[in-house]
């Protein structure tokens, strides 16, 4: 290695001695034409469904049996119980919300499990979907075992502890409620909502008028929340399902896509934890490239991975659609190590770290990749992390690139445990502009050693009541406790209309703690426009930073 590849390897303290073995999944029936990549609405599902039965059946008889599988499954109502249940018993772990609403204006909620709910942390972000299909209801029962399971074992089963601590889960139990309550495929316009997204291949579903409010509220949840890793549940099979979905000549065929080891690997820890999956006759390991085993086109596993660096699966956990409600617990059963395990797998295995620039620790957004492997993923805006899977057992070169500073690289033999490698990226000297604070005010030296390495607004967004503009402000300190205080100076108030949960002109201090491996950052939401004051101080000393956030 060249001197100036300078990097820090550190090893978390959290040192996982086993490998956790997984798998993956799609969902779905088998299109048999693709012409014009029209997708197959709702016929597919019936025919696997009646596959053994008559087609005379009339449509009243057809409901009648529909209604009778349902018995004993959740209602559309009874999720939303079950869902608010869960956020009232476990609601220091736990937060609910809704990212939009289906055509027929049902919330789409999600539960988010994690021990800091809601806020951001350098931790990567893992979702499940449900109920994709309105006619594969048993993903959203067994999500909300999974909530349940991780709530009443949060502190007592470590799997749990380690999920809890250091993953922040979403599950969204049900994408498609509307199918669900009309008991068939497609959502309340007839649209199969894994043939709805922009595909990679064809110029389709690009228009976003006509795209349905189920699919866009899940592209738009994918701006807001920086997902490592996810999954969707779908019933009709038993498989995990990697990328690609689809091919470029629309043959089927086994089509990788560039992270194929890492899929392959992903997929398998959930068929192998899963009771039976991986004893699969049809699928060798219980695993499957989509486009090998029928391409699909607009599908929502490929979209993520392409637009949003989401390592997504497409899980098919039950051969039959509609298993009698009795054997859901079972099902549950057979699941949760997979389910679990493949969580985990974000903590447990791969390379993880953060970028800094090397003149004064600011964190950097930068972007990851691994030589021989044609896909990027970013960085974190907040905190600049990263999660990036990898097959483990295996050498790779790292590299951070981030425009305005020098690349750099560092090559490791990824074990079957976590890696953690932190990059310091130094500035080009000719680059000049785009950062907001780049002057040497940041520096905060001290007698007692104490550091202010950054202090960085973000971006300022709209608020969803349109009242004013956030901002978080993020300190990093070298120092191992301090006391931070914020103020906003009454007389440097501007703004118009200053409201919510800090007006100008008051205080809030913080007590916290830093190591030098993992700065300390607080976060402080400023709901107006003012100057910030940040007071950080030791026992016996006092230092000032002022930094006018409204530029
Ligand atoms: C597929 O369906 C289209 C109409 O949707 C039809 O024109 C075409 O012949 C079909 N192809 C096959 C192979 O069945
Ligand atoms: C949540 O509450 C439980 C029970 O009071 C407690 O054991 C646990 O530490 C709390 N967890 C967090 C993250 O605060
Ligand atoms: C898995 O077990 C279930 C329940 O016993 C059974 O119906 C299914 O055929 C099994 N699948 C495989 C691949 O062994
Ligand atoms: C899909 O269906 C067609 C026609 O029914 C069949 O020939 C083909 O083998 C099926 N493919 C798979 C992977 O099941
Ligand atoms: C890398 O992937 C991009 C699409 O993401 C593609 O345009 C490009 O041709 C690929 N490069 C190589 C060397 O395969
Ligand atoms: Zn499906």
């Amino acid at each position: 290695m060249k001197p100036s590849m300078i990097f820090h390897l550190l090893f978390l303290s959290l040192n996982f001695s086993s490998l956790f073995l997984s798998s993956n999944a799609r969902g779905g029936f088998n299109h048999s034409n693709h012409s014009g990549y029209v997708y197959n609405n709702y016929g597919g599902s019936v025919r696997q469904l009646y596959a053994e039965n008559n087609f005379q059946m009339s449509v009243e008889e057809h409901f009648q049996k529909l209604e009778k599988l349902a018995q004993g499954y959740m209602s559309n109502s009874d999720l939303e119980k079950a869902i608010k249940a869960f956020n009232g018993r476990c609601n220091n772990i736990s937060r609910i919300y809704s990212i939009g609403k289906s055509v027929l204006g049902v919330p789409l909620w999600v539960m988010e499990i994690s021990d800091r709910p809601g806020e951001k942390e350098a931790e990567p972000a893992f979702k499940f979907i449900g109920n994709v299909h309105g006619d594969e209801p048993v993903g959203r029962e067994l999500l909300l075992f999974l909530a349940n399971w991780i709530c009443d074992n949060y502190m007592k089963d470590p799997l749990a502890t380690l999920i809890v601590d250091n993953v922040h889960l979403h599950i969204l139990p049900s994408m498609n409620p509307d199918g669900y309550s009309l008991r068939k495929r497609g959502n309340a316009h007839n649209i199969d909502l894994n043939r709805d997204f922009p595909d990679q291949f064809f110029p389709m579903n690009d228009d976003l008028d006509s795209r349905q409010p189920e699919t866009k509220a899940i592209m738009n949840w994918l701006e807001e929340i920086h997902f490592t890793a996810s999954a969707s549940l779908h019933g009709g099979a038993l498989v995990a399902n990697y990328p690609w979905d689809g091919t470029e000549d629309r043959k089927k065929n086994y089509y990788p896509c560039p992270d194929d080891e890492a899929f392959r690997f992903l997929a398998s820890v959930y068929s192998k934890s899963h009771y039976n999956m991986s004893l699969s006759k049809e699928f060798p390991e219980g695993i499957t490239n989509g486009a090998f085993w029928y391409p699909i086109y607009g599908g929502m596993q490929d979209w993520n991975y392409i637009h949003h660096g989401c390592f997504e699966l497409t899980l098919e956990v039950s051969d039959n659609k509609w298993p009698h409600a009795s054997e859901l617990l079972t099902l549950w059963e057979y699941n949760k190590m997979s389910m679990l395990n493949l969580v985990a797998s974000l903590v447990k295995t791969g390379i993880h770290g953060r970028v800094f620039s090397s003149d004064r620790g600011r964190p950097l957004p930068a972007s990851i990749s691994i030589r021989g492997i044609n896909y990027t993923i970013a960085a974190s805006k907040t905190y600049a992390d990263y999660h990036r899977l990898l097959a483990p057992s295996e050498k790779y070169e790292v590299i951070a690139t981030m425009p305005g500073y020098r690349s750099k690289s560092t090559c490791i033999v990824l074990g079957e445990a976590a890696t953690t490698i932190d990059f310091v990226l130094d500035p080009e000297t000719t680059h000049l502009g785009s950062q907001l604070l780049v002057d040497s005010d940041c520096y905060f030296e001290s007698k007692t050693s104490l550091k202010v390495l950054e202090l960085l607004p973000r971006v300022p967004f709209r608020t969803f009541n349109n009242l004013g503009f956030n901002f978080d402000i993020s300190l990093l300190l070298n120092e191992q406790e301090g006391n931070i205080k914020f103020s906003i100076p009454k007389t440097e108030h501007r703004a118009k209309t200053a409201r919510c949960c800090m007006r100008c002109g008051t205080q809030i201090e913080m007590k916290t703690s830093w190591t030098q491996v993992n700065p300390g950052r607080r976060f402080l939401s400023v709901n107006t426009v003012c100057k910030i004051e940040v007071v950080v101080s030791l026992p016996g000393v006092a230092h000032l930073y002022v930094q006018d956030l409204w530029r």
